[in-house]
C-alpha cells in the first residue's frame, strides 16, 4: 500500500517539472516542502491513506532516494542539558535538511540500567517534548521512541546470534558499568552493542553522529554488520560510520571544575534547557573558580578556562572579550564574570524554556508527533526485517 502510494507520487513528478523538479527540491539539499505535496495530493486520485502519513511517506521517498541515511538515539535518562544541545542536537537539526534523519529515545537501553524505572513514560516524554522545543522537525526527521518500534528487537536478536560472548564482554562500556553496579549485570547489558547496532541496522544508516564514548560501539556495529553479510553471503547492511557535522565539536565544560557538562556529574554541573532563570543563577554562582590570577596574561587553570568556554557559547564576543581583557590585566572579579554568565546563559536558554512549556502543555501535538514518528521508523524497519527474514531464509507458509 505505501509503495503503491509512493510510486504514484514518483510518477507525477513528471507533468509537473516546474513544482515537482527533484532538482530544485532536492539534490540541492532543501527539503521537499510538504505543504507542496499537501496540495498536491488533495488532487491525487491515489489516495488511499490518510492525507498525513502519504505526505510524510512521499517526503521519506524522496528523502532516502537522494540523501545518506544518519541516525543516532539518546537515552531519557535526564533532561537535555546544554552540553547535549551544542554537542549534538544543533547538529542534528542542521542534518536534518541535508540527510534522510533518523532520531529516536533510546528506551530499551536505559532498562540495562534501570529496569525499574520510576516514570519512564515520563521521562521519555520530556525528551520527545524538549528535542521538538530545540527544533527538530516530525516532518522533516523521523523522529521516534525506540519502544515504538519493537522490529528492532528482532533484528537484536538475530545479531546475537552472531554476536561473540568474548567480544562482549571485552567492550569498555561494559566493564565500566559492571565495576559502577556488580548487582546488576544481566544479560541486557552484556548485549547494549548489539541492541544499538540493531538500532543503527534495522535503518540502514550510514551516518552515526555519536561522541567520542561510543565509538567502540559503532565498531562493533561494523562488525555485525559485516558478519551478517558474510555469513549470508549477501551485501547487504553498510558500514555505519561516525559522523560529526561541519566544523569541529564545541566541547562543553560542566561547572564544577573539571570535565565535561554531564548528567552523571553531579548536580549542579549541568545548565538543563528547561531550567529556570533562578536555578541557572544558583549554578552558575556556585561554579568553581580560584582567587584569581597573579600575573598579566597568566595562562588559565581549567576552572577559569571552563567558566570563559561557556561564556563563549552564551554570550557576545564583546562580553567575552571584556572579561578576557579583565583576566589578562589581573582585575578579574569572578562574582561579575559569574553574574554576567547568568544571566546570558538566561536569555539563552529563554526561547528553549519557553517552547518546552508550550509543547509540554498540548498533549495532541505531542501524540501526533510520537504517532507520526512511529508510523514513518515502522515502515522503514518492517521493510529492513522482510529483507533479513528472506535473507537468513525463514519462509512464509
Ligand atoms: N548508546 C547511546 C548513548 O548512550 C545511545 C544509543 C542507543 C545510540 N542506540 C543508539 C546512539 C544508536 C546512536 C545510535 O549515548
Amino acid at each position: 500500500m505505501i509503495n503503491v502510494c509512493v510510486l504514484s507520487v514518483y510518477c507525477r513528478i513528471k507533468p509537473h517539472p516546474k513544482k515537482w523538479s527533484i532538482e530544485d527540491n532536492c539534490i540541492k539539499g532543501a527539503s521537499v516542502q510538504p505543504k507542496t505535496i499537501n496540495t498536491f495530493c488533495t488532487k491525487s486520485c491515489f489516495l488511499e491513506v490518510n492525507k498525513e502519513v502519504f505526505c510524510t511517506f512521499a517526503l521519506q521517498f524522496f528523502q532516502s532516494l537522494f540523501m545518506e541515511t544518519v541516525l543516532s538515539g539518546i537515552r531519557p535518562t535526564g533532561n537535555l542539558h546544554l552540553g547535549n544541545y551544542f554537542g549534538a542536537l544543533r547538529n542534528f537539526i542542521e542534518m536534518q535538511n541535508r540527510h534522510n534523519c533518523y532520531f529516536f529515545i533510546a528506551d530499551y537501553h536505559s532498562l540495562t540500567t534501570h529496569p525499574t524505572p520510576g516514570d519512564l513514560h515520563g521521562n521519555v516524554r520530556q525528551i520527545l517534548v524538549e528535542y521538538l522545543a530545540a527544533g527538530l522537525d516530525p516532518e522533516k526527521s523521523t523522529l521516534y521512541v525506540q519502544s515504538d518500534v519493537p522490529e528492532v528487537l528482532e533484528l537484536y536478536l538475530f545479531l546475537n546470534m552472531n554476536a561473540y560472548i568474548g567480544e562482549l564482554e571485552r567492550c569498555t562500556s561494559f566493564k565500566d558499568k559492571i565495576r559502577q553496579n556488580p548487582q546488576n549485570v544481566n544479560a541486557g547489558l552484556l548485549t547494549y552493542p548489539t541492541l544499538m547496532a540493531a538500532d543503527i541496522l534495522i535503518h540502514r544508516a550510514v551516518k552515526v553522529p555519536v561522541g567520542k564514548d561510543q565509538e567502540p560501539h559503532l565498531e562493533m556495529a561494523r562488525t555485525f554488520a559485516n558478519r551478517f553479510n558474510r555469513m549470508y553471503k549477501h551485501e547487504y547492511f553498510p558500514e555505519p560510520q561516525a559522523y560529526n557535522f561541519g566544523k569541529e565539536l564545541v566541547k562543553i565544560p560542566g561547572l564544577n571544575g573539571s570535565g565535561k557538562m554531564g548528567k552523571s556529574e553531579g548536580e549542579g554541573n549541568a545548565i538543563y534547557l528547561a531550567d529556570e532563570p533562578e536555578a541557572i543563577r544558583k549554578k552558575v554562582m556556585k561554579a568553581v573558580t580560584d582567587s584569581g590570577p597573579t600575573e598579566p596574561n597568566q595562562s588559565k587553570p581549567e576552572a577559569i578556562q571552563n567558566i570563559f568556554q561557556l561564556m563563549k557559547v552564551v554570550s557576545t564576543p564583546d562580553t567575552l572579550a571584556f572579561f578576557e581583557e579583565k583576566y589578562n590585566s589581573c582585575q578579574i572579579r569572578y562574582g561579575d564574570m559569574k553574574k554576567q554568565l547568568a544571566e546570558d546563559m538566561i536569555a539563552f536558554t529563554a526561547p528553549f524554556r519557553e517552547k518546552i512549556k508550550e509543547i509540554s502543555a498540548n498533549n495532541a501535538y505531542v501524540s501526533k508527533a510520537a504517532k507520526m514518528g512511529k508510523e514513518k521508523a515502522q515502515a522503514n524497519a518492517a521493510t529492513t526485517i522482510k529483507d533479513v527474514r528472506e535473507i537468513i531464509g525463514f519462509k512464509p507458509f
